[in-house]
């Protein structure tokens, strides 16, 4: 057994953490089929997770389990129904700029050139012009940009625009970067591209970072610690601790065997959650219980 894959089953020893999240539940109101009465659809319920300073947490889960939902409140954008947020032992309730959200379709305003829109949370901040500048050309930088300064969001490819917002995100320096499938939307080139520069910026700004994927190869490359999400309700179904050596590459991952480990590992969760029927062959082979691993306290 490696380094890579080691299981424990215990939690770690109490500490400060960055964010805490305490027995979220959140649920919607929503018409269920056929039926004129409203019915309670329960997304997310006794969700947990403490990160620490400056981690990189990916988090994986079939369709619809609630990965958004919990970004979302993270991002203190919506309430949930019952269940505690808290930065740095303080109680979130509502946005802030100490959290910032990079979403899929890079929110990116149409109307503002590449600088204006990176200096936007400076502006809300009340930071004067020339400083604003100088911070937005740091991270256009940063972001493998210069020379679009000038450029509108029209004049961009995806991967481009993707950097803006990422740029727009880090410049007004928040504690926690909130990133739900930022990557989604680009060609496979261009993501690993911007995985690693995501990689080098988080080193370099030691950022604590929440990403959600629907890949589980980005799951594992990127992360300190892969939370895999059961559904129905949305959960935490277990913790895969990567202890893969930094810096990564995207290109090198691919050969590594403990990298192949973990992403069959990824696999074989978000297998489980898969109609029955469907064979989980590590598991089999090695007469390992899955079940046991897959308790929500489980660190695999
Ligand atoms: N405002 C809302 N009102 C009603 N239902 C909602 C609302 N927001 C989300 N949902 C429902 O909550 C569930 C979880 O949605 P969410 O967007 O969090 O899933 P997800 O894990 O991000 O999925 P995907 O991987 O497809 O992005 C879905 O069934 C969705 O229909
Ligand atoms: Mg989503």
């Amino acid at each position: 057994m490696t380094a890579a894959n080691s299981v424990q089953t215990a939690k770690p020893p109490e500490q400060a953490y960055k964010i805490e999240i305490d027995s979220l539940n959140q649920s919607f109101s929503v018409r269920g089929e056929g039926r004129k009465q409203k019915q309670e659809l329960i997304v997310l319920e006794g969700f947990n997770l403490s990160v620490s300073e400056g981690e990189f947490i990916t988090v994986v889960g079939p369709s619809g389990c609630g990965k958004s939902t919990l970004l979302d409140i993270i991002a203190g954008l919506s309430r949930p129904k019952a269940g505690s947020i808290y930065i740095d032992g303080k109680k979130i309730s509502g946005p802030a700029l100490d959290r910032g959200f990079v979403m899929q379709q890079y929110a990116l305003l149409p109307w503002r050139t590449v600088s204006r829109n990176i200096e936007l949370g400076l502006e809300v901040k009340g930071v004067p012009r020339k400083i604003r500048a100088e911070i937005s050309r740091k991270y256009i930088d940063l972001v493998g940009l210069r020379g679009f300064e000038k450029s509108f969001p029209h004049e961009l490819s995806g991967g481009m625009r993707q950097r803006v917002a990422i740029a727009r995100s880090l410049a007004y320096d928040p504690e926690v970067l909130l990133m739900d499938e930022p990557f989604a939307a680009v060609d496979a080139q261009t993501r690993g591209v911007l995985q690693d520069e995501l990689m080098r910026i988080w080193e370099e700004t030691q950022k604590t970072i929440i990403f959600v994927t629907h890949s589980i190869e980005e799951a594992a490359l990127l992360a300190d610690r892969v939370v895999v999400m059961g559904t129905h309700p949305g959960r935490v179904k277990a913790i895969v601790k990567v202890d893969l050596p930094r810096p990564r590459n995207s290109a090198q991952m691919n050969t590594s065997s403990d990298f192949i480990w973990i992403r069959n590992r990824l696999w074989e969760l978000l297998q489980s959650d898969a109609p029955p029927g469907r064979a989980l062959p590590e598991a089999a082979e090695t007469g390992q219980d899955v079940a046991d691993e897959i308790a929500p306290d489980a660190v695999l």
